[in-house]
C-alpha cells in the first residue's frame, strides 16, 4: 500500500493515469444517460455525505459510474470485482485525476484481491456497490457488528444476484439489495450484446485466430451465452450448445444452434466458451476427449467453470505461456489450450463490455443507489428490483440519445388494451 500520494491506494503505477484519463473520456461519449444521471445528481446532490464501496471491475465505464456518484456527493472507495479485470491505467487515473482511493491491480494474487475486499469494509461503507458478492459475503461472515451501518447494496451480475437469494433464503441478508443485473435494461442488453461482442474481442485479441469455420462450443445458453452464441455465427463459427434447461435447450435449437451433452461436445469443439455460472462445466472426462489443439476460456463471473484444477493433474508440466493469456498444457500427446487462467476472458485479455452497453448498466446503478439512499428505512431487508418505471425511462433516454423515435398508443388502443369487452 502506498503513501506517496494523498489518496490512500494500491494500484499498479499512479503514473498511467493520462492514459487512463484519455479512456475514461472516450467512454464517456458512449454514456449520454449516465451523463444526464451526472448533471441531475450534482445539482441535487441525493448521495451527499454517504460512504460509498464499489467493488467492480475497474474500467472505463466504472470511472465514469464512479464520476456521477461523486457528482451526487458520495463519499467513494473502489476495489477490483476480480484479480484480472482491473485496467491499470483507469485506476491511476482515478486515484490522480478524481481522488478515488483505489485497491485494484491486473493479476493481484486471490490473497491480495481478499485483502482489498477487508479494506473495503474497513472503510464501513452505508452503500456496497457488488459485482459478484464477494464484499456482501464477507461483511456476512466476518463482520457482523458492522452491518446495522448499511443501508443497502446493488448487485451488478446474475452470479452475484444467485448468492444474495442463497443468503435470503439462509436468513442472513439483513438489508435490502437491488438487483440492478435483473433489471431489463441491463441484462438484456449487457449480459447479452456486452458479452457476446467482448467475449469474441477476448478471444480474438488473445489469439487472433480465425472463427470462420472453426467449431465454436458455447456452454450455457442463459442471456451472455445467447449473445456469445450469435455472435460467433455472426463470425462464421460452427456453434454447438450446451445446456441443462430443456426450455433454454429448445430455444437453442430454434435459434438454429446444434445442441448436444458436452460428453459429445468435447470430442467436436475447436474453441469452447463457458457462460453458466456453474461450476466444473467443462470437467476432467471433457477434458480427455478433446482434439489437439482446443482452446478453452470462461466468461462467466467467477474461475471455477473450468476445472483447472483437474486439467493441471492431467498434464505432466506446468502449463506454457505461449502469448499473453494464452497457456499450453500437455495431457499426453495432445496440447489443450487455456486463456486468461479460466477468468472472464472478455475483462482479461480485451476491455470488457463497449460503453454504450455500460451506459444503461450504470444507469441502473446510480439509481439504484439514488434508490435506496430516498428508501433509507422503509424496504424491507432482501432481494429488490428497480420499479418497471425506471427500467422504461432508462430505455426512453437511450433511444433518444440515439435520436430514434418510437410511436405512442392512440387513446383508442390504450382504451382496447385495458379493456375486456371486444373480441371477434
Ligand atoms: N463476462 C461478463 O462480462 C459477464 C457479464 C454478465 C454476466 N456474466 C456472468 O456470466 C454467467 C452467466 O450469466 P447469464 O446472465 O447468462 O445467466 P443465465 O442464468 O441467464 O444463464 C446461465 C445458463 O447456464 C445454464 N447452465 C447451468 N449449468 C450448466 C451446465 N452444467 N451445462 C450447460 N449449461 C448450464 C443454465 O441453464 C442457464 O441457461 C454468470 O456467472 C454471470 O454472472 C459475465
Amino acid at each position: 500500500m502506498s503513501a506517496t500520494h494523498s489518496i490512500e491506494h494500491d494500484i499498479k503505477n499512479i503514473d498511467l493515469a493520462r492514459e487512463g484519463e484519455l479512456r475514461i473520456a472516450w467512454a464517456e461519449r458512449e454514456m449520454p444517460v449516465l451523463r444526464l444521471i451526472r448533471e441531475r445528481f450534482e445539482a441535487e446532490k441525493p448521495l451527499a455525505g454517504v460512504r460509498l464501496v464499489a467493488c467492480a471491475h475497474v474500467t472505463t465505464e466504472t470511472a465514469n459510474l464512479v464520476r456521477t456518484l461523486q457528482a451526487g456527493g458520495a463519499e467513494s472507495l473502489v476495489i477490483a470485482s476480480n484479480p484480472l479485470s482491473t485496467q491499470d491505467d483507469v485506476a491511476a487515473s482515478l486515484v490522480a485525476d478524481h481522488h478515488v482511493p483505489v485497491f485494484a491491480i491486473k493479476g493481484e494474487t486471490t490473497e491480495r484481491y481478499n485483502q482489498h475486499v477487508r479494506t473495503a469494509l474497513d472503510f464501513r461503507p452505508q452503500i456496497i456497490i457488488d459485482d459478484g458478492s464477494d464484499v456482501v459475503a464477507t461483511l456476512i461472515k466476518e463482520r457482523q457488528g458492522q452491518i446495522g451501518e448499511v443501508i443497502g447494496s446493488t448487485e451488478e451480475t446474475t452470479t452475484g444476484i444467485v448468492r444474495l437469494e442463497a443468503m435470503e433464503r439462509a436468513g442472513v441478508l439483513t438489508f435490502p439489495a437491488m438487483a440492478v443485473n435483473n433489471a431489463q435494461t441491463k441484462h438484456f442488453f449487457d449480459n447479452r450484446y456486452g458479452t457476446g461482442q467482448s467475449t469474441l474481442d477476448g478471444i480474438v485479441r488473445a489469439t487472433n485466430v480465425l472463427l470462420a469455420g472453426r467449431v465454436f462450443v458455447v456452454v450455457g445458453y442463459g442471456w451472455c451465452g445467447k449473445g456469445v452464441a450469435l455472435r460467433a455465427r455472426g463470425m462464421g463459427a460452427n456453434v454447438i450448445v450446451t445446456e441443462i434447461n430443456p426450455i433454454k435447450a429448445i430455444e437453442a435449437v430454434m435459434d438454429g444452434f446444434r445442441v448436444m451433452p458436452m460428453a459429445e461436445a468435447a470430442k467436436e469443439g475447436d474453441i469452447f466458451v463457458t457462460v453458466t455460472g456453474n461450476r466444473h462445466v467443462i470437467d476432467q472426462t471433457h477434458f480427455a476427449s478433446m482434439k489437439d489443439g482446443a482452446i478453452v476460456c470462461n466468461s462467466g463471473h467467477f474461475d471455477l467453470e473450468i476445472n483447472l484444477e483437474a486439467l493441471r493433474e492431467m498434464s505432466s508440466a506446468s502449463p506454457a505461456t505461449l502469448r499473453p493469456f494464452v497457456e499450453e498444457y500437455a495431457v499426453g500427446k495432445r496440447k489443450i489450450i487455456v486463456l486468461g487462467e479460466g477468468r472472464l476472458i472478455n475483462l482479461a485479455a480485451a476491455e470488457g463490455h463497449p460503453a454504450s452497453v455500460m451506459d444503461m448498466s450504470f444507469a441502473n446503478q446510480a439509481l439504484s443507489v439514488e434508490y435506496l439512499v430516498k428508501q433509507k428505512g422503509q424496504l424491507e431487508p432482501g432481494v429488490h428490483v428497480l420499479p418497471e418505471t425506471v427500467d422504461t425511462e432508462i430505455a426512453s433516454l437511450k433511444l433518444r440519445s440515439l435520436g430514434i423515435r418510437i410511436d405512442e398508443l392512440t387513446p383508442e388502443q390504450l382504451e382496447y388494451l385495458s379493456s375486456w369487452e371486444t373480441g371477434t
